[in-house]
């Protein structure tokens, strides 16, 4: 990216070519790792994780790779991620789709006559057919598996997949599933560990994961660490101070918006969280708000731009971190965890820790002090690692805070009458 390349301003969808700014050594030392091994990348929510991954496909198709990108989040179940995976697969080995297409389709149409386990007619009153479909999602998915693993296999060149969301399928699996949802997990895990990625004597094939809720929280839960050990654990970070400076810096000259470099640091600040998305809405709202701001107003322009964010309905993207936390905790443990950040939301400072434990005790009425120091830990551990909090000890004593301040103004405001 040359210096004087404009930069879309974009809040909200992943950023691609000029409009990526930044991230160059985590993209090269993801791009090495990628060399020997499959990759799971995880990161807080709009940390930039699908324009990283994004990035690392465009510069690794340069070096004559072959890549996919398959996004699982809107699959119902095991049989559409297969459906979705083996779609891109043929899409992108296209010399060779035609034959395998044909194999395909017969294995599909096979899939489709057997999925009926039984016709039952009553003749009762009002004589009805039942037809019983076999559990398409949770038996039929492994006799579709075949085609992929042959599409991999069949691939001249290495072949890069990435599969961006996967964790959401996965926990959709075991809220939706309650009584078969873990078993089916596990057992995706294991088919994907041992019969995807270590196709014998396959091409080379090198998988990619990302997502926003804690995969390791859920394999942890249930005890299935074990399945994704192999996979290269990696974090995306947010953007440094200076990093952020210099992003709006680059947006400011971008849209001629003056904006000096104590501005772009106030406005860093202020967010208390350099993280690319937030900046590029809050630069967003500033443009909207005036046409170049002149320095001795920024200051109140920064406190009404971090007002707009939280009021404004268009991307306005804050009710996904309340979703997220039922997504990947059961319900009690999300009771609690949105008691615990609605009680820091009101102090940028955040809440004393003492405070905090005896608060989440006094919620466990039949527990003992154990019980509720490990219910608040694990919570803890969990906010911490997807942002929601931070440990701030700058005052001497620990306190948990709120890590985005646009977050903690929407948090507090949310249950105002
Ligand atoms: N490298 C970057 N340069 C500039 N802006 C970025 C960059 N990475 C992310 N952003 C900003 O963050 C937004 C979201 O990026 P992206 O979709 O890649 O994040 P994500 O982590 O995949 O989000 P989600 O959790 O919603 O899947 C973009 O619209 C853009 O505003
Ligand atoms: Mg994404």
């Amino acid at each position: 990216m040359g210096q004087n390349t404009k930069m879309n301003n974009i809040a909200g969808p992943p950023v691609e070519g000029d409009d990526f700014f930044g991230r160059e050594q985590a993209v090269s030392a993801l791009r090495d790792l990628l060399e020997h091994h499959d990759v799971l990348l995880l990161g807080p929510r709009r940390i930039g994780k699908t324009s990283a991954a994004r990035r690392i496909l465009a510069g690794i198709r340069t070096e004559g790779w072959r890549a996919i990108e398959v996004n699982v989040a809107a699959c119902k179940d095991e049989r559409g991620l297969i459906d979705k995976l083996r779609t891109a697969l043929v899409a992108e080995l296209t010399p060779v789709a035609g034959k395998v297409g044909a194999v395909v389709d017969k294995a599909r149409a096979a899939i489709g006559l057997t999925a009926i386990e039984s016709v039952t007619y009553s003749a009762g009153e009002t004589g009805t057919v039942e037809v019983t479909l076999r559990d398409g999602s949770e038996g039929d998915w492994t006799r579709a598996t075949g085609d992929v693993a042959g599409l991999i296999g069949q691939s001249q060149t290495p072949l890069l997949i990435y599969m961006d969301e996967l964790p959401i399928l996965l926990f959709n699996i075991i809220t939706t599933d309650p009584h078969n949802g873990v078993q089916r997990v596990r057992r995706f895990l294991d088919w994907f560990r041992n019969d995807l990625r270590n196709l014998p004597g396959g091409g080379k094939a090198r998988w990619l994961i990302t997502g926003s809720v804690g995969l390791d929280t859920l394999v942890q839960q249930h005890g299935m660490a074990d399945a994704v050990n192999s996979l290269k654990h990696q974090t995306l970070e947010p953007f440094t101070a200076p990093e952020a400076v210099a992003l709006l810096n680059k947006l400011a000259a971008s849209y001629a918006v003056s904006l000096t470099e104590e501005e772009s640091q106030a406005i860093v600040a202020a967010l208390r969280w350099p993280q690319p998305y937030y900046l590029q809405l809050f630069f967003n709202e500033l443009r909207a708000m005036t046409q170049g701001p002149s320095a001795s107003r920024l200051g109140e322009h920064i406190e009404q731009v971090l007002e707009q964010m939280i009021t404004s309905s268009a991307d306005n993207d804050f009710h996904h971190w309340e979703e997220r936390l039922t997504i990947q905790l059961c319900p009690a443990d999300a009771q609690h965890a949105l008691a615990l950040l609605g009680r820091t939301a009101h102090d940028p400072q955040g809440v004393r820790v003492e405070t905090l434990l005896a608060e989440q005790h006094e919620r466990l009425p039949h527990a003992d002090a154990d019980e509720a120091r490990r219910t608040f830990i694990r919570l803890r551990d969990v906010l911490i690692r997807d942002a929601y909090w931070l440990a701030d000890e700058s005052s001497g004593v620990k306190r948990y805070r709120f890590r985005l301040e646009p977050l903690r103004r929407w948090w507090a405001r949310r249950n105002t009458l």
